[in-house]
């Protein structure tokens, strides 16, 4: 019963510094490859950078700890092993060192405290309220997309199936869910939010470089999570406002409102079928299209009548293909005109034919 090994304390001591030499080299180099490592793609927010720093801080601090646990472990587990012959050796009456427990358990809650603090003041320091008005951007999750709501000059509200961004002006989302728990998420913006159904939740973000980015969904949420992306174009503010005001005239919706309505059916199966263009799910060799996620078209389309071509755009889970799950292609019944669907039918059956 006593703080200090009972023996050979002159080789433990050599050990221990054996012990802290390994793991501080290995925490030097631990460290240098998670910090070469491109952990996330290209900032595009103001809120970046500070983001950055704190993951890079993060690594600093815990990959020592990490690398520190794993030399002791793997260094007594080689040399305190036990050899034949010892099999009904014991070890040393150690009851324990209280030096050592204090030292292990303070230096982690410093640690921890230090970090939380830390990643605290970086979070409310992004999410402060800016001084110039934000624009305020409604997020719309549901199985399997999403949809961005602006706020139109007579009240109004403009939908559009994209984001579109004013480049470095504040941003302020707020974001919903129409059924189950889904996760905005726009990497290179690097915040992230739950859309979670009945409450708003919302995040603020400034947009700093122009570009086309991913949106993703970050929340398992059925079967097609993985397909639940869409775009994010950061683009100039005159852009911008264009953008909106051809938004406003004449949304991706049939209804002779006005608007220039695509009715291609090539064009619209490659560029512009919302919520999500056909291309980015099918393979059909003449539209130069490989998505995987849904059926091969080239494979299947010599099979379909021109009434069931119809229908699985209009209404796709009322016949779904062997080995493809329902519920993963939206209704484009919903979405597109009765021209818009005409002109993809008659544009499938022409490449049917030949
Ligand atoms: Cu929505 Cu995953």
């Amino acid at each position: 019963m006593t703080d200090q090994p009972p023996v050979a304390s002159r080789e433990s001591r050599a050990q221990v510094r054996q012990m802290l030499l390994i793991g501080a080299v290995a925490s030097a180099l631990g460290i240098a490859l998670a910090l070469l490592i491109d952990w996330f793609p290209v900032p595009a927010s103001a809120q970046a950078g500070p983001i950055d720093t704190l993951w890079d801080v993060l690594l600093i601090a815990s990959v020592p700890v990490f690398v520190l646990v794993e030399t002791i472990v793997l260094y007594c587990a080689i040399k305190f092993r036990m050899r034949p012959g010892e099999e009904l050796k014991d070890g040393p009456p150690i009851h324990g060192n209280t030096k050592l427990e204090i030292i292990w358990t303070a230096i982690p809650a410093i640690l921890l405290v230090g970090l939380c603090t830390y990643a605290y003041v970086v979070l409310t320091d992004i999410e402060e309220a800016p001084a110039t008005e934000p624009l305020n951007v409604r997020v719309v999750g549901e199985q399997f997309t999403w949809n961005f709501f602006y706020q139109g000059e007579n009240g109004d509200e403009i939908s559009s199936p994209q984001l579109y961004l004013p480049v470095d002006r504040p941003v302020y989302f707020t974001v919903q869910s129409k059924d189950v728990i889904h996760d905005f998420w726009v990497p290179n913006l690097r915040m992230k939010i739950d859309a979670v159904p009945g409450i708003d939740t919302h995040l603020r973000v400034t947009p700093d470089r122009i570009g086309e980015y991913p949106v993703v969904c970050a929340e398992l949420c059925g079967l097609g999570h993985s397909t639940m992306r869409q775009s994010a174009h950061v683009v100039p503010r005159d852009e911008f406002d264009a953008k909106l005001a051809e938004l406003a005239r004449g949304p991706a919706r049939g209804g002779g409102e006005g608007g220039e309505e695509e009715t291609d059916g090539r064009t619209l199966f490659t560029d512009a079928a919302q919520p999500q263009t056909c291309d980015s799910c099918h393979t059909l060799a003449d539209a130069g299209a490989t998505g995987t996620t849904g059926p091969n078209l080239d494979d299947t389309l010599t099979d379909l009548s021109e009434e069931q071509i119809r229908q699985s755009i209009v209404d796709p889970d009322a016949e779904v293909t062997e080995g493809f799950a329902p519920g993963l292609m939206p209704r484009y019944g919903d979405s597109l005109s009765e021209e818009q669907v005409d002109a993809l039918v008659d544009y499938l059956m022409e490449v049917k034919g030949g």
